[in-house]
This record gives C-alpha cells, sequence and structure tokens, in this order.
C-alpha cells in the first residue's frame, strides 16, 4: 500500500464534495450516465471515492469498488447504502490488485488517472485483473495537446499535484501504453474532459 497517497487523499477527505463542487457533477452526469449505462457482468469500480459517481451508476448491478483512502469511502457510506444494487467497496491500492487474474467482465472509473502516482502501472494492474477481450470504461481530464491550455496545465500541475490530481496527464496514449485497444475517445471539453472506451485484446 502506497501510504504517502493514501495519506495525501485522507487528507483530502473532508472537503473532497466541496471542491468537486455540485456545478460540475451535474454538468458531467449525464455523460457519466451515458457511459456507467455499459454495465453488465462482473464490474470493477476503480477510486469510489466519497461516492460522487454513485448517482450515475444504473441500478441493479453488483459492483466492487475499491479507493486507496479509507477516509473517502468513510465518506461514500451512505451513497453506498442509498444505491439501489451492490457495491461492495474495500480500501485497495490499483497498484497492488488482490483480485486474480481475469476477475472482471468489465472496469470502470472517473476522475482516477489524473490521480494515481504511476497511471501506465495502475491501467497494466487492472488490465491483469481483466478477462481478455473485458472493457475499461473511462471518464477523465487529462492534459491538453493545444496551447496555451498546454502550459497552463503543467503551471496548474505544480500545485493541484501537492494535495488532489495532476492537470496534465496523457491518458489516452497511457492507455495504449498499458496494453489496450482504444476503442473510442470522446471529447466533452476541448481535448480535456473525455470518455475513453478500451479493451483488453483478446
Ligand atoms: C479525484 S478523486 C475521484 C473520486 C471519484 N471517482 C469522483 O470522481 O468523485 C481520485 C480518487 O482516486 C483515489 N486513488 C488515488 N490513488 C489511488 C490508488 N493508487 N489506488 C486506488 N485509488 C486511488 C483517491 O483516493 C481518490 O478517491
Amino acid at each position: 500500500m502506497d501510504m504517502r497517497t493514501q495519506a495525501k487523499w485522507d487528507k483530502a477527505a473532508p472537503n473532497f464534495d466541496f471542491m468537486a463542487g455540485r456545478g460540475a457533477e451535474n454538468r458531467w452526469r449525464p455523460f457519466k450516465q451515458d457511459l456507467f449505462s455499459h454495465m453488465d457482468g462482473n464490474i470493477l469500480f476503480l477510486a469510489l471515492g466519497t461516492g460522487l459517481d454513485i448517482d450515475a451508476f444504473p441500478p441493479g448491478k453488483t459492483i466492487t469498488a475499491i479507493d486507496i483512502s479509507p477516509k473517502m469511502l468513510a465518506q461514500a457510506k451512505p451513497r453506498i447504502a442509498a444505491y439501489k444494487g451492490t457495491i461492495q467497496a474495500q480500501v485497495m491500492d490499483v497498484h497492488d490488485l488482490e483480485f486474480a487474474d481475469a476477475s472482471f467482465d468489465q472496469v470502470f472509473t472517473s476522475c482516477t488517472f489524473c490521480s494515481v502516482p504511476d497511471p501506465v502501472g495502475g491501467l497494466q494492474s487492472l488490465r491483469r485483473v481483466l478477462k481478455p477481450g473485458g472493457g475499461l470504461y473511462m471518464f477523465e481530464h487529462t492534459g491538453s495537446r493545444y496551447y496555451p491550455f498546454k502550459i497552463m496545465m503543467n503551471l496548474m500541475t505544480r500545485l493541484t499535484a501537492r494535495f488532489g490530481p495532476d492537470m496534465d496527464r496523457p491518458t489516452v496514449d497511457n492507455v495504449k501504453a498499458a496494453g489496450y485497444r482504444v476503442l473510442e475517445v470522446n471529447n466533452l471539453f476541448l481535448d480535456v474532459v473525455k470518455t475513453i472506451k478500451a479493451v483488453k485484446p483478446a
């Protein structure tokens, strides 16, 4: 377990919902609902956080959810209890998954690969527990390829990485580097906020 990352997110937990902002959540919810509507079979959700995403889950699913921060998951408890399905949440580091190879049909995640310390390593770890042909579904904010946003996001990361996410990650490239086949990238705001659908090659 990466105790440094855990401590960082435990510290962020009490103010996370306020920092995430209700406006942003409302804006992105339809896109998250669309992404999560693909949930089917044995599902792993990486980085449940305080559970803000649960509102966008389709009902009736059985979901294994993990997060490195026990304090984030403690905040998620009422949202887990309100979900009309089953969410089994546990503290776990994506870099050290305690699941057998090929355990899951699908992996979902939201605003996570801006945060995990070794994104390609984390994505490879998820690939190990995905069944061949299984889908990876991501809602992410990433760095931009366009100026001046590219420079602005590099500069912002120097500050934001101290208490939360990096703003300049090349997540689509990271997904490819981790051995997935990218099926679809849907840019929702510039080339910064996006959904990514990828598959573990069979
Ligand atoms: C920006 S928050 C997103 C939380 C939630 N998905 C949302 O959108 O509200 C990033 C989350 O990633 C989790 N996280 C960071 N590094 C992790 C790791 N190595 N393994 C598992 N979870 C991690 C943090 O604890 C935090 O809850």
